[in-house]
This record gives C-alpha cells, sequence and structure tokens, in this order.
C-alpha cells in the first residue's frame, strides 16, 4: 500500500444502532444524519479487497440506513453508502485475482461513500469494459433484485403487479417482463410516467390517485389473472389491490416507500384463497442461491446493460466534498439515482 494515501474522504453515519422510527426513505438535510470527513485508509484483511471509488449509486436503502430504520444497525462515525463500482488497489491473502480490476461491489466491511471501500471479494464483480462507470455503480443491488424477483414471478403465471413502477427497479422489471413475454401491470402515483411505462413493457399502467384505482384494478386483475404482487410501497392501498387479486396470490413486499402501516381487512383470503404474503431481500436471495445460478443471472445483467436493454437513468452526479449539502436536493429530482463520485 505504498503508492496509497493514509487518509481519504468520506460521508460518514452521525448516529449509531437503530432509531425505532419509521420516517421512509427521505430527508430534508442530509446533514442530519451524515457528516464529511477525513478517515484513515482501510486494509484489506484475508478473502478482502480495497478499492479506489469511481462511483456510487445512492438507494432507498441507504435512506434507510443512515436514518436507523433499515434491517442492520448503523455504525457511528463509518462511513455510508452500500453501492458502487471501482479499481481493486490492494488485496488481501487470498483476494488476489482481483488485483487491478474494475468490479462492481456492495460494501461489507466499510461504506460506499468514501474514496476507498474495502469489501469481501465475494461482493465484488468485475465488469465488463463496455459497461459505463454510471451503470457499474448501479449494477447489483436494483438489477440482482429485478432478475430474481421477474425470476419467481413467472413460475406463477404470465401477468405480474409492480408498485412504484416508475422507480428504477420498476423500469428494470417492466422491461425484463416484457422480453420475457409476461404482463406486467404498473402502479405509478404520477400520470406522467404513464406513457413510459407503456414504452417500457407494461401491459397495463394505473395511477394510483385515481379514485376508481380498486375497481379499474379488479377488472384488470379478473381479465389477466396475476398471482404475483411485487410491492415496494406496502401500504393500504396495496392491501386493498391485494384483496381483489384471485385464489393463491401472492404479496411480495420488498421496500417501504410509503410511511403507512396497512392493516389486513380480510385474513379469510389467507385461509379460504390460498393467498400468501410475504417479504423480500437480496441479501437474502445471494445467501440462498447457489453460486453458479448467481453467475448465470450476473452474465445476463451485464449483457442486459452492454448491449441498451436496460441503462441507469441518472438525475444528478455529486461528489464525496458536496454529498451532505447537496443531497437532500439532488433527492427532489425523481427522475433517475443520484450519482456519487470521488
Ligand atoms: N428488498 C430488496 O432486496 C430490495 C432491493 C432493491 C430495491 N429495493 C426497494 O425497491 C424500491 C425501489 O428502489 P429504486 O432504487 O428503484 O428506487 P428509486 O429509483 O430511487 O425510485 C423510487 C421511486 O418510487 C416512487 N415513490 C417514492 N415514494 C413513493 C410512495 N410513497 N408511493 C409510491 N411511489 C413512491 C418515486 O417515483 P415517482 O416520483 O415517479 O412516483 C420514486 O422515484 C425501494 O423501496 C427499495 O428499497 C428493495
Amino acid at each position: 500500500m505504498t503508492d496509497l494515501p493514509q487518509t481519504m474522504k468520506a460521508a460518514i453515519l452521525k448516529h449509531g444502532g437503530y432509531s425505532a422510527t419509521s420516517t421512509g426513505p427521505v430527508i430534508e438535510d442530509a446533514a442530519d444524519w451524515l457528516e464529511a470527513a477525513e478517515l484513515p485508509v482501510p486494509n484489506p484483511g484475508p478473502g478482502q479487497v480495497l478499492i479506489r471509488l469511481r462511483a456510487s449509486s445512492v438507494n432507498p436503502s441507504d435512506l434507510h440506513f443512515i436514518k436507523g430504520e433499515y434491517g442492520q444497525p448503523r455504525l457511528k462515525g463509518a462511513a455510508a453508502g452500500f453501492e458502487g463500482c471501482g479499481d481493486v488497489v490492494a488485496t488481501g491473502k487470498g483476494a488476489e485475482a482481483l488485483n487491478g480490476q474494475r468490479v462492481a461491489f456492495v460494501a461489507a466491511g466499510s461504506g460506499a461513500w468514501a474514496e476507498y471501500i474495502v469489501t469481501q471479494m465475494q461482493m465484488c464483480i468485475p465488469l465488463r469494459p463496455d459497461i459505463s462507470d454510471d451503470d457499474g455503480a448501479a449494477q447489483i443491488v436494483n438489477p440482482l433484485t429485478a432478475m430474481a424477483m421477474v425470476d419467481m414471478a413467472r413460475e406463477d403465471g404470465d401477468a405480474f403487479v409492480i408498485s412504484a413502477a416508475s422507480s428504477q427497479l420498476g423500469k428494470l422489471m417492466c422491461s425484463l417482463g416484457r422480453d420475457l413475454g409476461l404482463k406486467p401491470i404498473a402502479l405509478v402515483r404520477r400520470a406522467e410516467t404513464v406513457e413510459m411505462l407503456k414504452s417500457l413493457g407494461a401491459a397495463e399502467v394505473l395511477v394510483t390517485s385515481d379514485p376508481e384505482i380498486v375497481e379499474k384494478f379488479a377488472a384488470i386483475s379478473a381479465t389477466l389473472k396475476p398471482r404475483v404482487f411485487l410491492d415496494a410501497v406496502t401500504d393500504q392501498l396495496s392491501e386493498k389491490l391485494f384483496c381483489t387479486m384471485p385464489n393463491r396470490a401472492r404479496w411480495v413486499t420488498y421496500g417501504k416507500l410509503s410511511t403507512e402501516a396497512p392493516t389486513l381487512s380480510q385474513t379469510g383470503q389467507l385461509i379460504f384463497m390460498g393467498k400468501r404474503i410475504e417479504g423480500f431481500w437480496l441479501t437474502q436471495w445471494m445467501m440462498s442461491t447457489p453460486p453458479a445460478d448467481q453467475m448465470r443471472v450476473v452474465a445476463e445483467v451485464q449483457a442486459r446493460f452492454a448491449d441498451g436493454r436496460w441503462k441507469t437513468d441518472v438525475s444528478e452526479h455529486l461528489t464525496l466534498e458536496n454529498l451532505v449539502s447537496n443531497l437532500a436536493d439532488a433527492l427532489k429530482k425523481s427522475d433517475g439515482k443520484v450519482i456519487i463520485t470521488p
């Protein structure tokens, strides 16, 4: 590590542990949760790599996490950020194969919103040269989730429902569904996004503020018979729509964009109609899916980004220097990811 600096810029967590609140992935001022700091450059241990950051992304999970509302506790003073891409500049014992490679990574050991990151070599995916740094920065969390969840949906018929369909993940799932000959039914909250979702392959698009949303959804549900509801919103409307879905329907909640806590109005459906409510978490999928299957999925993801079938819409680029001051404003734009560069 002789040619590496001793210290690095990072955006670090101001608070530790959980907050016991449930206020959702929105922030008024990033300075409530983060501060800019100079940290020592970490050392890779056995099986780990040190990555020099090229770009990292800001996902809803990052916002849940910095606020203490995610499924893992915060470590006060550690760098934030789950996902990015960069160059492997040093390796611990057993990780030498990745030396010098440009990789997409999930941070496991130190956060992605820093100039240097240490993570396990298993959390790295070498990137094809034809994938841009912006796409590389958002190559794992959403694309692998899209592949895994659409795979789950296609086992249960050809139509499936996607809420928050104008999200990056929703868009990936719509176009993947279309490419596989499926019929994605998209739910959006902004009418302006309807045409975009149709052009991406949604068979139907409904706007959740429509006063007749439940009736309209019920009619589509009776015709297309979707059996899987991939839900990132998980509010009372989700529950109402789930109640109109056919026998054996599964409500798969994988996000909490709404702060509303839904209640179950028709528990008999779980008993008599064989309906199920379950969760999806990529971390669990990665731990339970055989490596060979994961490698096939990763290869397909990179092929889709390389040939343009998928892309990461970017709303704004920030730097580690201006991240804390500008993040809240940058997140107000609804049309893509905020990407952080060193
Ligand atoms: N469980 C897992 O393993 C896993 C993995 C990846 C992602 N996720 C989840 O997937 C979801 C989407 O992630 P992403 O990175 O694709 O998000 P994103 O691109 O940042 O987009 C989120 C979009 O959702 C819409 N939205 C926000 N709040 C909403 C609300 N209360 N009701 C309805 N729509 C709302 C907004 O679109 P408009 O402004 O156009 O309405 C917003 O742009 C998040 O909940 C994330 O946590 C879960």
